[in-house]
């Protein structure tokens, strides 16, 4: 936790001020995030602005079992994760930290703001407000909102830029690449690596495969995320044909069955299949266990299904991000500006909640300039700033050519 803080300045910065201001003095928040180094950080500086913390996890594999101890230990942060719980654990950790009676939530992906939406609905009245960390989440809380049954505001922090366009791309496609060799060691370059996805994760993880010399083929279902990835350099082809050529797949799609029965039949022996998306619902692992005549664990992280034709197809991390099952997902320095922008969102929430509607709302502009502007201080870098005449010409119409 506290190598995690050395890279996390911008987060350390906004601790600082909190342990003086306390801004969630007397607040208590449910946070369901993947438990590492860099969310123990997160919470502390929660704690040090004041608020009552209860954490849970928001992934079965992605809990760091050390980081859950020194939390419950030694911070008095009461976190409730076990690496590997079974399903019917996961959500009875949800259920332990809503019985704190949250007034505020923090979530990635949005399983602890459905549960207390559908068994904890006698809580709702005390909630003001609460976070959404991940692509994922955001898409089931707008279709919550649309629905009209969002019962408190929610600030989508994966809308940040200073979120998504880092996070996303950077953290994803580094720690996605980490997990796959940690959990493989094998050698990417000369390989053909399929990415399904153009979006920010995909962006990064094509990008970085790129650079470890591996040939890389991208699907995609939008033209325009299509185009962009044929123009950035890559393959781009349906994932129907990329399966007879793909040695390693990886899904970044926050969609579902995106490989598929029919994908399977065509894939090489000794493919490998990971995804880096939020649920593991993007490989069809249903379907792959039906078709399989025998399955294998190989390695800690890899189960091997035979099919009938004789191949052989490794799956990474039971399909779950593989980034955080195998590895330790994001380095810190990307999640400084997340938890940043996680932090003071939920200032923000406990500021102004009661002039917000039951919807879900973008970060606040200023906390991402903020936090932009923070990050890189801590670099080191200075920019320019406009001048007065500069700043009059761009908000003008008069001069033209
Ligand atoms: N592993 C991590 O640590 C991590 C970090 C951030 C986000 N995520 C998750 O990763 C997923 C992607 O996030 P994002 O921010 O890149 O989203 P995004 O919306 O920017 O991109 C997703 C892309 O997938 C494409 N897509 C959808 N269905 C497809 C299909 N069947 N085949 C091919 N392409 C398809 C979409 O057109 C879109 O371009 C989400 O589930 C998100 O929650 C994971």
């Amino acid at each position: 936790m506290e190598w995690a803080a050395r890279e996390m300045p911008v987060l350390g910065m906004v601790r600082d001020r909190f342990s003086k201001e306390r801004p969630l003095s007397g607040l208590r928040v449910a946070a369901c995030l993947h438990v590492t180094s860099e969310t123990a950080n997160l919470m502390l500086t929660l704690k040090a602005g004041g608020a009552d913390i209860a954490l849970c996890a928001s992934n079965p594999l992605s809990t760091n079992d050390a980081v859950a101890a020194a939390l419950t230990e030694l911070h008095g942060v009461r976190t409730y994760a076990i690496k590997g719980e079974d399903n019917e654990t996961y959500y009875s950790h949800i259920q332990a930290a809503l019985d704190l009676r949250p007034c505020l939530t923090m979530d990635d992906g949005a399983d602890l703001v459905t549960t207390l939406h559908r068994e904890r609905t006698d809580l709702l009245e005390e909630v003001r407000g609460g976070t959404e960390e991940t692509t994922t989440g955001v898409v089931r809380l707008r279709a919550m909102a649309r629905q009209g049954v969002l019962r408190y505001p929610i600030v989508a922090v994966n809308e940040a830029d200073t979120k998504h366009l880092f996070d996303n791309r950077y953290g994803t496609g580094q720690s996605t690449l980490d997990g796959i060799i940690r959990a493989t060691n094998v050698l990417l370059a000369g390989k053909t690596f399929v990415v399904a996805g153009y979006g920010w994760c995909g962006k990064g993880l094509a990008s970085r495969a790129k650079g470890h010399g591996a040939n890389v083929v991208v699907t995609e279902v939008d033209p325009v995320k299509a185009l962009e990835a044929a123009m950035d350099g890559f393959r781009v082809m349906p994932m129907q044909q990329a399966a007879e050529i793909g040695d390693l797949f990886v899904t970044v799609t926050g969609d579902i069955n995106v490989i598929d029965r029919p994908h399977f039949e065509r894939m090489k022996d000794g493919a490998i299949l990971a995804n880096s998306g939020h649920f593991n619902s993007e490989v069809n692992l249903r379907a792959l266990d039906e078709m399989a005549t025998d399955v294998r664990q190989v390695r800690p992280m890899v189960q091997q299904y035979r099919l009938a034709n004789g191949r052989r197809l490794n799956v990474l991390g039971e399909g779950r991000l593989i980034n955080l099952a195998a590895a330790e997902g994001h380095p810190a320095a990307v999640m400084d500006m997340s938890f940043a922008n996680q932090a003071l969102a939920l200032e923000y929430l406990a500021r102004h909640w009661s002039e917000l509607e039951r919807r879900v709302y973008d970060v606040p502009a200023e906390i991402d300039a903020e936090v932009a502007r923070l990050k890189l201080r801590s670099m080191g870098v200075e920019i320019d700033t406009l001048t007065e005449e500069q700043q009059r010409y761009l908000s003008s119409w008069e001069e033209g050519t």
